[in-house]
C-alpha cells in the first residue's frame, strides 16, 4: 500500500495509478488498426498513458471541456506534446453522447472511458452503451472504468462521501458516485454487448495529511469536509476504493444477425 502525506508527490502517485489502469485497457483492445474513441478523455490521465502503449494506433478523445473541466484541454495538450504524441492523439471538443449518436455505425474498433460513467445518470448510461454497441464493428469491445461505489473501509467512505455528499461537493454528481457494476453489467447486456466482465482493481493508494487536503480542494471538496475530518484526514487519510474496469464484446458477425432476428 503506497501512502502520499506530501502533497508535490500527489501528481506522481495519481499517474501511477492511470498507468495501470491504461495496461489493463492495452490487454483488452483488440488487434487492429482503427484509432480507440475515448468519451471525456478530460486531462487524458488515462489518454496519454494509453496513447503511449498503443503507438502508432492512435486514440481520438472527445470532451466537452465545462464547468470545473474548462481547463482540462490544455493539461490534456501539454502532456500530449511533453510525450511527443501529437500523432497520435486528436482531441475533439463536443458533447460525448451527441458526438457517438452522429457516428456511422460499425467503424470503431473499442469505445472507452474513464471517470465517464460517474458523470451521468442511468437513462444517460443506457443510450450511451447502446450508441456505443452501434458503432462498434463485430468483434469491437467496450471498456469502461470508475472507482468502486462501495467502500471497502470507513478510508474509502471518506472518499465516497466527500465526493457526492451536496453537504461537502461543490459538484453534486447526477445520480451516483460511480454506478454500481451490476447494473453497469445489465445495461451493457441490454445494449446487446456479450459477456460483460468486470474486473477489479486495487488502488493500493492512501492520501494523508497535507496531500489528502490538496486532493480534497482538486475534486472540489468544501473546506468544511476538512475542518471536520482532519484528525481521521492527518492519521489515516483517504483510500482511493478499488478501480473498476468493465468491458463488453460485440459479438462476431453471425451471432449479430442471429440476435437481431430474435429482436
Ligand atoms: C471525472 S472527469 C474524467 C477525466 C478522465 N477521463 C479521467 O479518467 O480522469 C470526467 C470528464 O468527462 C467530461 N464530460 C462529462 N460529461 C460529458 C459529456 N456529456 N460529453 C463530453 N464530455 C463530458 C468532463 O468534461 C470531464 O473531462
Amino acid at each position: 500500500m503506497k501512502s502520499v502525506s506530501n502533497p508535490k508527490k500527489l501528481d506522481e502517485a495519481w499517474s501511477l495509478q492511470y498507468e495501470m489502469l491504461a495496461e489493463q485497457f492495452a490487454a483488452l483492445v483488440p488487434p487492429g488498426d482503427v484509432p480507440l474513441v475515448e468519451i471525456g478523455c478530460g486531462s487524458g490521465q488515462l489518454t496519454v498513458p494509453l496513447a503511449r502503449l498503443i503507438g502508432g494506433r492512435g486514440l481520438v478523445g472527445v470532451d466537452r471541456y465545462a464547468g470545473p473541466y474548462v481547463n482540462s484541454r490544455e493539461k490534456l495538450m501539454a502532456a500530449v506534446a511533453r510525450h511527443g504524441l501529437e500523432g497520435s492523439v486528436r482531441v475533439i471538443l463536443a458533447y460525448g453522447l451527441k458526438w457517438l449518436s452522429d457516428q456511422r455505425d460499425g467503424q470503431y474498433e473499442a469505445v472507452i472511458s474513464s471517470e465517464f460513467l460517474p458523470e451521468l445518470s442511468s437513462y444517460e448510461v443506457e443510450s450511451f452503451f447502446s450508441d456505443c454497441y452501434r458503432v462498434l464493428k463485430p468483434g469491437g469491445v467496450t471498456i469502461h472504468s470508475f472507482l468502486s461505489p462501495k467502500p471497502r473501509n470507513p478510508r474509502q467512505k471518506l472518499v465516497i462521501d466527500a465526493d457526492s455528499d451536496t453537504r461537502w461537493t461543490r459538484f453534486p454528481p447526477k445520480e451516483w458516485f460511480s454506478p454500481p457494476p451490476r447494473l453497469a453489467a445489465a445495461q451493457l447486456r441490454k445494449a446487446g454487448f456479450r459477456e460483460p466482465q468486470t474486473i477489479a482493481l486495487k488502488s493500493g493508494l492512501t492520501v494523508r495529511a497535507a496531500a489528502a487536503r490538496a486532493l480534497l480542494l482538486r475534486w472540489g471538496v468544501r473546506e468544511g469536509f476538512w475542518d471536520f475530518h482532519r484528525k481521521k484526514l492527518t492519521k489515516g487519510g483517504l483510500e482511493i476504493p478499488d478501480w473498476i474496469v468493465m468491458t463488453g464484446r460485440k459479438p462476431a458477425r453471425k451471432a449479430e444477425a442471429a440476435r437481431r432476428k430474435s429482436e
